[in-house]
């Protein structure tokens, strides 16, 4: 019923200084991907990671790198990121005018390819991209900052395209779900239909975080096998 889930701790909370330190959390807490916010200072007001860092951390890591691009023109860095070594590469719909554009360019990398939304944009327009992408990452909160409360209409919004997904036999199609992911909330995330949950100043916030990291599967784990 439920698709494999993961947990992808966003370095965007963690310790910009000690990125290795960062890496090491996720490993000793058996995270699957690392989330990589890549912000510009116009998609979003923030500005943060680039190819380079993607590169660095590549070195030091096996894990699945997923890059989140809140950028516009996002077509300009499909493949440095591709270079940079990320496993997923995730853009915008309200940041490119030729969203199919991005979609070719990312999977002619042999990349995963995701497309998000933001939270007041609607789902029909990247509708009509279900059919050629690997996941839809549901923003749950404004993109450009870690920290902000989840928007409690997002759960309504995951369902939502979970049963569009269903009934267009698109079930391989993942849903990421992004922003105010707590420990308290993944169960409700997950019941809707998401299967990979982001989480920064859950995971890198703690005074703990790799248990925080080894709780999130468990809490998922417990409801999968409901
Ligand atoms: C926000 C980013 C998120 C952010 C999540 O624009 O896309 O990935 O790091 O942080 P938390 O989990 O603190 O909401
Ligand atoms: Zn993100």
């Amino acid at each position: 019923m439920y698709s494999e889930f993961k947990l992808a701790p966003s370095i965007l909370s963690a310790d910009f200084s000690n990125l290795k330190g960062a890496l090491k959390i996720c490993d000793d807490g058996g995270a699957d991907w690392i989330h990589v916010d890549v912000m510009d200072n116009q998609f979003v007001p923030n500005l943060t990671i680039g190819p380079p860092v993607v590169k660095s951390l590549r070195k030091n890591t096996k894990k699945f790198i997923d890059v989140h691009m809140m950028v516009i023109n996002p077509e300009n860095l499909v493949e440095p990121f591709a270079r940079a070594g990320a496993d997923n590469i995730t853009f915008h719909v309200e940041a490119s005018e030729k969203p199919e554009e991005v979609i070719e360019l990312i999977r002619a990398t042999g990349k995963m390819v995701g497309i998000s939304l933001k939270p007041s944009t609607s789902f029909n327009e990247i509708k009509p991209f279900m059919d050629k992408v690997d996941l839809v990452l549901v923003m749950s909160v404004e993109p450009g900052f870690g920290g902000q409360g989840y928007i409690e209409d997002s759960t309504a919004r995951i369902s939502k395209i979970k049963k569009y997904l269903n009934d267009n036999c698109l079930e391989r199609v993942q849903i990421q779900v992004d922003g105010g992911i707590k420990l308290h909330n993944a169960q409700e995330v997950i019941s809707a239909g998401g299967n990979i949950l982001v989480a920064g100043s859950e995971v890198f916030g703690s005074k703990n975080p790799n248990q925080v990291i080894k709780d999130f599967y468990t809490n998922a784990h417990s409801i999968q096998s409901i």
